[in-house]
């Protein structure tokens, strides 16, 4: 059994779609917030797992909160760390100590558009497909080796919050895929390529003709 410990910062619609999931082999073994009204945290609790809320308000550094934080991911031995809209930038030191078993998915098809104001910044540019990225986290932000990204088409029209929930469908379904590969000892990572082990044939994250949906 793989220990699951899920970093939220807000809603928590990711996390949610991962417990859904119920990967054979894997227990959530925690949901952790910075916030302590993060929305996410009741339906964790509702669903019997721990929670637990490190406020990064209470800390006087970037350090000194990545450390309370990581003792307390610790505590629950974690095979897999899994950002889940957790809105923190960490430190070099976290995620080294995470390393290869910590994920994030970011609302873009990196490394177009990382960082904030994604959607926006995508629509400015006029980009006709747009996605979602689930990749490893390493020290420079939403740069780490991709799983699995979803492709979803930008439709006229579209405003920030139209194609945020257009992608947001497609976070839903490879967020899941991405942590069962994980589980199921399937991926590999050799330089910034990750393999995936069995593949099906084609590219998993490939999806939606523009229905609009
Ligand atoms: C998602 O779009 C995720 O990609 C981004 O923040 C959002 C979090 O949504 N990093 P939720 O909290 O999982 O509902």
């Amino acid at each position: 059994m793989k220990n699951i410990v899920i970093l939220i910062s807000g809603r928590g619609s990711n996390m949610e779609a991962i417990v859904r999931a119920a990967i054979p082999g894997a227990r959530i073994a925690a949901v952790i917030a910075n916030r302590p009204d993060a929305a996410g945290l009741a339906f964790a609790a509702h669903h019997g797992i721990d929670t637990r809320v490190v406020d990064h308000k209470a800390y006087p550094s970037r350090e000194a909160f990545d450390e309370a934080l990581a003792a307390v991911i610790d505590g629950f031995a974690p095979d897999l760390v899994v950002l889940a809209g957790f809105m923190r930038v960490l430190t070099n030191g976290f995620v080294e100590h995470y390393a290869g078993r910590l994920l994030n998915i970011h609302p873009s098809l990196l490394p177009s558009f990382p960082g904030l104001h994604t959607h926006q910044r995508a629509l400015e540019a006029g980009v006709r497909v747009a996605g979602t990225t689930v990749h490893f986290v390493t020290p420079t932000l939403d740069c780490g080796p991709i799983v699995i990204q979803a492709v979803v088409p930008v439709l006229p029209g579209d405003d920030e919050a139209a194609l945020a929930a257009r992608v947001l469908v497609q976070e839903h379904r490879i967020y899941p895929q991405a942590v069962r590969w994980f589980v199921e000892g399937r991926l590999s990572v050799e330089g910034h390529r990750v393999a995936v082990l069995d593949e099906a044939p084609g590219p998993a994250g490939w999806t939606v003709p523009p229905t609009g949906a």
